[in-house]
């Protein structure tokens, strides 16, 4: 396979391990992420691997920044096949206690970031008649989540984005989709719980509800990638079952 990927959030647990996953199979990986160096080491492993890989620095809240990734994706690789939107944030507060700010910033990257990116996207890939996007929501967007209301919002936000792109975009034969995975054992899953917590978490086994594995969700998006969801579009699918 030769086609480009640009991946943000790809220096983090999730979308690492995506751009690994997806380099391994012969994909040209576009490693973006506000964290600079955690990005270029993502990309220096995938290369030292024999394969194919930058890293872009992006605040996917910014839209210059948004375009200058779209930019530099462009200038190395000729173009870009596929988007997967997977920066996001999550800080755990309950809504009485949430300062404003803190409610905009996690909106802001979470959903005007998915936005942004699948945006800067689209409009490179309308011309092409090609192309897929993606990107990570959460169950948190259906079910809520107490003490991080603003992060189950920003979730609920990117699927309802999802469904309505896919409708503009199905004209084009591009494809939006977004995928939930349950709890995975990543920085974001552990910030503000204890150890002691967390481990209650790794406990129960993953067929009873326990931790998404990340292979789960790199498996899931090679699926979304491939020949056979090649008409399926406007869709959220969960790893584990919301609740
Ligand atoms: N870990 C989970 O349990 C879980 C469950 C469901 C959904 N998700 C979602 O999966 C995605 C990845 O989460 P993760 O668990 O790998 O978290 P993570 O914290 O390991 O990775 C998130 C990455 O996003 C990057 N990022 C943050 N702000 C950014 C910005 N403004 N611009 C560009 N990059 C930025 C961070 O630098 C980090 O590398 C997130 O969207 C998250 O909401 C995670």
């Amino acid at each position: 396979m030769n086609n480009v990927i640009i991946v943000t959030g790809g220096a983090g647990g999730i979308g690492s391990e995506i751009c690994r996953g997806l380099a391994a199979d012969g994909l040209k990986v576009v490693v973006a992420d506000y964290a600079k160096e955690a990005a270029e080491k993502v990309a220096a492993e995938i290369r030292d691997a024999k394969g194919d890989a930058i890293a872009a620095k992006v605040d996917v809240g910014n839209p210059q920044s948004v375009a200058e990734m779209m930019a530099q994706a462009i200038a190395k690789y000729g173009r870009v096949d596929y988007a997967f939107c997977g920066a996001g944030v999550m800080t755990r507060l309950p809504v009485v206690e949430m300062p404003e700010d803190e409610w905009d910033r996690v909106l802001r990257i979470n959903l005007k970031g998915v936005f942004l990116c699948a945006q800067a996207a689209a409009r490179h890939m309308i011309p092409r008649k090609q192309g897929r996007s993606l990107s990570i929501a959460s169950g948190r967007g259906v079910a809520g989540q107490a003490r991080s209301a603003h992060y189950a919002a920003s979730k609920a936000g990117v699927i309802a984005f999802t469904k309505s792109l896919a409708v503009e975009l199905a004209p084009h034969n591009i494809t939006v989709n977004c995928v939930c995975p349950g709890a995975t054992d990543t920085p974001m899953s552990r910030s503000g719980m204890t150890p002691e917590q967390f481990k209650q978490r790794e406990e129960i086994p993953p067929l009873l509800d326990g931790l998404t594995q990340k292979d789960e969700i790199v498996g899931l998006v090679r699926y979304l990638l491939s020949d056979a969801t090649r008409f399926v579009t406007g869709q959220t699918f969960f790893l584990r079952t919301p609740k």
